[in-house]
């Protein structure tokens, strides 16, 4: 593999900015074991990363802005040129952007443990992420993981077995991981850090297609007749193959002209909140989602539009023309 200097500077990625299963290559302009941090907190394990792997080349995904902003500054401190940060959720990162079969390596250095019983099902390591993650792995390649969570530490061994993608061995943690923000913390409470290296064996039979359906254009509809009134408005849930639209809250914008309808998505690894603007527009409608928190068009949005639509022909106008 080629290890020439990378040729792009732009260190943050937009959700918005990434085009279905990214090309690797493109991104850093020049190919290289690609490596995924997942949840890089401040970026101190990233640096590290960068400086004794120069030939890597480092994607992190972390939700936080706040640590994004921190990470940013210390990789531009450090003068680091090969790596590239995504504000947003790993699972949509792994599952949407990268191709199958690239990623090297994936860190996950003390993901939050969620220990509350009722809260399980946030973890991040369960058998979902590990088969979809087996799905972008290369053949060989591997998680590495560490935790002080005890309890945490062991239901994500349970679930990579379960997964059936892997081989799971232990080992003493790699120093670095004990240099993180969260390891300084735990080391100061004398907790014990465990770490578990995830070999993939398997590639799991789904492919875990992207949940973005078209970067091209968004899903809506046009139609004619008159508006109804909204005295109330009932919340409407709405459930496809694998995820579900609820409709939560309808109402007449400010200027009176048109509807507004807030709208929450769930998809696998993606969730949106967006609003739906029924618009009037040369004596007809048009139902668009609007560009407010960056919608990304998939299913969902696609059943959305559908939704509101079903909605203004049960109550008596026509529609005239369907993108969705
Ligand atoms: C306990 S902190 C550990 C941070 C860092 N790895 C360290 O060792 O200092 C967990 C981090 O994971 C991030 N996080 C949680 N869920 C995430 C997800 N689904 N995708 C990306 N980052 C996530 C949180 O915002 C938080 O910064």
């Amino acid at each position: 593999m080629s290890t020439s200097a990378p040729g792009t500077t732009d260190t943050v990625l937009h959700r918005a900015d990434l085009g279905v299963q990214l090309d690797p290559t493109r991104l850093f302009g020049r190919s290289g074991p690609l490596v995924l941090e997942v949840g890089f907190g401040d970026g101190t394990f990233l640096v590290h990363l960068a400086e004794a792997h120069p030939d890597w080349n480092l994607l992190g995904a972390e939700v936080s802005l706040g640590s994004v902003a921190r990470a940013f500054r210390r990789l531009r401190r450090h003068g680091v040129r090969h790596a590239r940060l995504y504000r947003g959720d790993a699972q949509f990162l792994v599952r949407d952007v990268l191709p199958p079969g690239r990623l090297h390596r994936i860190y996950v250095n003390f993901p939050d443990p969620w220990p509350k019983k009722r809260h399980r099902d946030r973890r991040l390591l369960q058998v979902p992420f590990f088969r979809l993650a087996a799905s972008r792995l290369e053949d060989g390649g591997t998680i590495l993981f560490t935790s002080d969570h005890q309890e945490y530490f062991a239901f994500a061994l349970e679930q990579a077995e379960a997964s059936g993608c892997y081989a799971i061995a232990q080992a003493a943690p790699p120093p670095a991981t004990l240099t993180t923000k969260y390891a300084r913390k735990w080391r100061a409470q004398d907790k014990q850090i465990q770490h578990a290296i995830f070999t993939k064996t398997r590639t799991p039979d789904a492919s875990f297609a992207p949940v973005i359906d078209t970067y091209d254009a968004m899903h809506h509809a046009l139609f004619q007749g008159t508006l109804p009134e909204i005295d109330t408005f009932e919340k409407h849930v709405h459930a496809f193959d694998d995820g579900h639209v609820i409709l939560l809250e309808a109402f007449r914008p400010v200027d009176g002209e048109g509807l507004l309808f807030v709208v929450r998505i769930e998809e696998p690894d993606l969730t949106q909140e967006i609003l739906i603007e029924v618009r009037p527009s040369d004596g007809q409608y048009i139902v668009t989602v609007k560009a407010w928190g960056q919608p990304l068009a998939t299913r969902g949005t696609r059943e959305a539009v559908g939704l509101v639509a079903r909605w203004l022909r049960e109550r008596g106008m026509t529609e005239v023309e369907r993108f969705y």
